[in-house]
């Protein structure tokens, strides 16, 4: 029989790049290989993100460009996983009747049994299965999420680990809980198997997974909470970097501080998403901090005396922000002086409570407010690059090639993009000395 091949397209989040890795990872167990173009594969699998609406339109934008693939070749097999897939379910297969299997959040171990009676159905001739069948979207029940060992890593450097899935927040505006399920937490032991296993493969950089990480607790040991596993992770003999995705700040508390300061392997930088600086907003938000708390969590990061790079994700014109809570929010910026920033208008979302609610700030304006945002933190960006990189020598992993391909690009502990001219490769760490810097990354030559 021939060999199959799969093309994987990943939007959103870390955690849909490395279910992606996890995805590749049973393709080829199952006997799959990799194509490089999803013109192609025999199968093209849509990895989905449904956290704002922009996102989720791509996707019925992309089976639309999909369709023509499929009807020349009517051999082509089709998937959506991710959020879309768990969130609109048969819909997809309604709206799009060339897609052959949806696959959920907590579902998408099962791609290979679903692929092998798609395959079967079509060698015996039957033609289009029954579609109710293709669609995958149950949660799963257990306490802790499947453990997948067969991950197949985007890169030689970055081991993604997931630690738990799902989040039991409410946060008003957010679809997350919806698509992702209820918190769960896999064991430390398990945690800590796959951090020294990465190691002993020869990846260097840890990056933590899951929708709220500080969250995390070993489901089998009372009281072994996030930073135990971190302070575990970072005792790990050859990790020289560790990074962890996405955190509460509501989680922060000294003890976590102190920790990610006192770690030389624990990069410095966190991010820390304040959604918005007013306390009326952040309330309606559900976001659990005020802006007071959060500007003392600030503080307490910058009372360490190390350089910590910090970076939030701001959402402008959520339901009833007015012009005050807005000029709050551009203040709390200044107040913070991040290292980087994501910035979103607000958009509806189904399944959520803001959903009930009327989105009444203007376009016109939440487009406004967030230019102002985004034009207020590239000054920043710019006035602090200068201060805390320029003329210094910073420890740069080489991630691959810069965008003209002309040099290389890797990233410094506090997650800035540095590109230089050298020979080095991925996975290796230079010295660099930095001699120019713009607002969104670095330039320099490398000290050997
Ligand atoms: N509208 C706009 N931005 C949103 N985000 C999450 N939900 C929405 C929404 N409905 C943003 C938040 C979150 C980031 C991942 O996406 O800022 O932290
Ligand atoms: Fe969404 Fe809030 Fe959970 Fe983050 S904490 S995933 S923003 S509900």
């Amino acid at each position: 029989m021939k060999t199959l091949s799969y093309f994987i397209e990943t939007h959103g989040c870390q955690m849909n790049v490395h279910d992606t890795e996890k995805i590749s990872g049973l393709l080829m167990q199952y006997g799959m290989v990799p194509s490089s173009t999803a013109s192609d594969a025999d199968f093209i699998l849509l990895n989905t993100c449904s956290v704002r609406e922009k996102a989720s339109h791509k996707v019925f934008s992309r089976l639309g460009e999909l369709k023509p693939y499929k009807e020349s070749n009517p051999e082509l097999l089709i998937g959506v996983a991710g959020c879309v897939a768990q969130q609109e379910g048969s819909a997809i297969i309604k709206r799009a009747p060339h897609v052959d299997m949806v696959v959920g959040t907590h579902q998408y171990h099962t791609i290979p049994d679903i692929l092998d009676e798609l395959l079967s159905v079509r060698s015996r001739g039957e033609g289009q299965q029954n579609q109710d069948r293709s669609v995958f979207t149950d949660f799963e029940k257990t306490v802790t999420p499947s453990e997948v060992k067969t991950i197949k890593r985007k890169t030689v450097f970055r081991a993604n680990i997931t630690i738990m899935e799902g989040c039991n927040k409410k946060c008003a505006y957010c679809i997350v809980p919806y698509t992702r399920g209820r918190e769960r937490n896999r064991t430390a032991g398990n945690i800590l198997d796959d951090a020294r296993n990465a190691v002993a493969q020869g990846y260097s950089e840890i990056q933590l997974l899951g929708q709220t990480v500080t969250n995390y607790h070993d489901p089998e040991k009372e009281d072994y909470s996030f930073t135990s596993l971190l302070e575990a992770v970072s005792g790990i003999e050859g990790i020289r970097r560790i990074r962890f995705v996405s955190p509460h700040p509501i989680n922060f508390n000294d003890e976590l501080v102190e920790l990610i300061a006192a770690k030389k392997n624990i990069c410095k930088q966190v991010h820390l998403p304040v959604q918005s600086g007013s306390n009326a907003i952040l309330k309606k938000m559900h976001r659990l901090h005020t802006r007071e708390w959060y500007l003392s969590l600030v503080e307490k990061f910058a009372a360490t005396g190390r350089h910590i790079a910090l970076s939030t994700d701001i959402i402008t014109g959520f339901p009833g922000e007015t012009d005050q809570d807005f000029e709050d929010t551009l203040d709390l910026v200044r107040n913070s002086q991040f290292e980087q920033m994501f910035s979103f208008k607000y958009s509806v979302r189904p399944h959520t409570e803001a959903a009930e609610w009327i989105d009444d700030v203007p376009e016109e304006i939440k487009s406004e407010r967030l230019k102002r945002l985004q034009d207020l933190q590239k000054e920043i960006q710019v006035s602090l690059h200068e201060k805390r990189y320029l003329g210094k020598v910073m420890e740069v992993l080489v991630e691959g090639k810069s965008h003209d391909g002309q040099q290389v690009m890797g990233r410094t502990g506090t997650n800035k993009i540095v590109n230089f001219p050298s020979f080095s490769r991925p996975g290796d760490y230079v010295n660099v000395k930095i001699e120019k810097t713009s607002p969104n990354s670095l330039k320099g030559k490398e000290i050997i």
